[in-house]
């Protein structure tokens, strides 16, 4: 990394916020970088922080043998902001008092400034601020030298700061978006404490991921499963640019992906990028296992396992040779195991792009997206040149058109769905409503419907057309798509589709319905 570039230090105690930390100072163009709060001494020197942020953490400083801040911490003399568990050991280590209350507090809370600070910068005395806390234990006696900031109801000390020199402490998370005024005060502390420039950019994160590569993984060579999705595309255009030939890529055509979807991605990557692609056509094996099966459940792990079988294969060609696995998991993907660095034992995840990968391949795994978010995938995928269309895809489940077929699926299905689906997604973009709604498909209905053409009657399936509106997934409601646009969309797919007879809008939200048919 740059030298010359103004850093900020996380020193993580195992909060699941601690990445969301790193990512609002990356925000505010200030380099951070997280490390493990037992990292060596002469690792920080060397770092040359303008500032430590201490995270919160799992844990409870009035337990003996709990994490504590490094002496080499507060010997730097620089400025230090301590969160939840990291103002909690702020305080035992000065001598205040932390006191473990039996009701947690987890949620908004309103906080009154009550003395001045230059964390607070922009907020006069006196005024409120929604935060956000999640914290068991609190500070319940100012250390030595300290005086209080800000209070809420359930905690006189929610926020701190020491009288002469520039450590301070926050009881709430000021790296969620819930606290409001998050952003002000991580900017004080980043511009007006610390004195950081705002120098950062994406192209800084991406040489530094080039770096991290090549020491990781020498002149060795690394395999990766290619789906086409931003996530792994972004992984293999950054090791394309770090390791070059080394990289073997492998893409599985599984037969259920969208019209032209492997055509394309073959191209991009052969054309674009000169990658050492391993193309596997697989289309007539996954069509074959999934013969006869049409239950959605049993479809998916035949389609998981097929998956497995064929990476494992051409995998097991090159084994010898090949000592590290690349995968595109983003931190989204790991959010829930984020533990210190230094003794998370890195575990294969069973990635839900390729439906999980070989447990016994022994292979190190590089992931250089870990702790980024979808958006800074995005970005950095956008610097270094993929098409647009790629990075603003809508997602695309890993078992495909074989969740959007409903009960058994053949080629000849697939066909239809993926005709029909093509010209939905085509007057989509026409219509520049793409980018408005969060995913649009369509699902094969294998219902017979009666339908006229011209003067014959026929007798053919139904396609439904999804789309909906959702932030997280998780909940989602059904897009109001004008009526003249579905009715465009309509036309097209029972004209141009000859064997559907019929095209029926899906007006269910999720929950009770999910997104997907299956
Ligand atoms: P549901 O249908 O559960 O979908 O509301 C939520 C999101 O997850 C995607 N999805 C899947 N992705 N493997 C995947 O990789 C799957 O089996 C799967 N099922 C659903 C779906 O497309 C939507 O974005």
């Amino acid at each position: 990394m740059d030298k010359k570039l103004d850093m900020i230090l996380v020193l993580d105690f195992g909060s699941q916020y601690t990445q969301l930390i790193a990512r609002r100072i990356r925000d505010l163009n200030v380099f951070s970088e997280i490390l493990p709060w037992d990292i060596s001494s002469e690792r920080i020197k060397d770092l040359n922080p303008k500032g430590i942020i201490l995270s919160g953490g799992p844990e409870s400083v009035t337990v003996s043998n709990t994490p504590r801040v490094p002496k080499i911490v507060f010997d730097l003399e620089i400025p230090i902001l301590g969160i939840c568990y990291g103002m909690q050991t702020l305080a035992e280590q000065f001598g205040g008092q932390v006191t473990s209350s039996k009701a947690k507090e987890f949620g908004h809370a309103e906080m009154i400034l009550e003395g001045p600070s230059i964390l607070f910068e922009g907020f006069s005395l006196g005024s409120s601020l929604d935060v956000w806390m999640s914290h068991g234990d609190h500070v319940s006696a100012l250390p030595d030298k300290f005086s209080i900031v800000a209070s809420t109801d359930s905690a006189q000390i929610a926020a701190m700061q020491h009288i002469n020199k520039p450590i301070f402490a926050l009881q709430f998370h000021p790296e969620v978006t819930h606290t409001k005024e998050g952003k002000a005060i991580l900017q004080n502390f980043l511009f007006k404490v610390c004195n950081c420039s705002a120098q950062w950019k994406i192209e800084n994160l991406i040489e530094q991921k080039i770096i991290n590569i090549k020491e990781q993984v020498g002149d060795k060579k690394v395999l990766l499963g290619l789906s086409g999705g931003v996530d792994s595309s972004v992984t293999a255009m950054l090791l394309d640019r770090a390791i070059g030939k080394n990289l073997i890529c492998v893409f599985i055509d599984n037969g259920l992906l969208r019209k032209n979807e492997a055509r394309d991605v073959e191209k991009l990557f052969r054309e674009k990028m000169d990658l050492n692609l391993h193309f596997v056509d697989a289309k007539k094996l996954f069509y074959r296992h999934l013969k006869g099966e049409s239950d959605p459940e049993q479809k998916r792990k035949i389609i998981g396992r097929t998956f497995i079988d064929i990476f494992d294969l051409e995998a097991s060609k090159l084994k010898d040779e090949i000592k590290f696995l690349a995968q595109g998991t983003i931190y989204p993907d790991v959010i829930e195991s984020s533990e210190s660095e230094s003794k998370e034992a890195k575990v294969i995840k069973s990635h839900h792009n390729v439906g999980g990968l070989p447990a016994d391949m022994k292979m190190e795994l590089v992931e250089p997206l870990r702790d980024l978010f979808k958006d800074e995938v995005r970005e950095m995928g956008s610097e270094l040149g993929l098409p647009l269309e790629m990075l603003n895809r809508h997602p695309f489940p890993g078992p495909g058109l074989g969740v959007r077929i409903l009960g058994e699926i053949n080629e000849k299905k697939v066909t239809i769905l993926q005709n029909a689906d093509a010209i939905f997604i085509e007057e989509l973009i026409k219509a520049n409503l793409y980018d408005q709604v969060s995913q649009a498909f369509c699902a094969y209905l294998p219902i017979k419907s009666v339908g006229v053409v011209g003067d014959e009657r026929r007798y053919a399936d139904v396609i439904a057309v999804r789309a909906v509106e959702t932030i997280d997934f998780m909940t989602a409601t059904w897009a109001k798509l004008p009526y003249e646009f579905l009715a465009q969309v309509s036309n097209r797919i029972v004209n141009e589709v000859e064997e559907i007879s019929r095209v029926v809008y899906d007006i269910s939200s999720k929950p009770p319905a999910t997104i997907e048919w299956e």
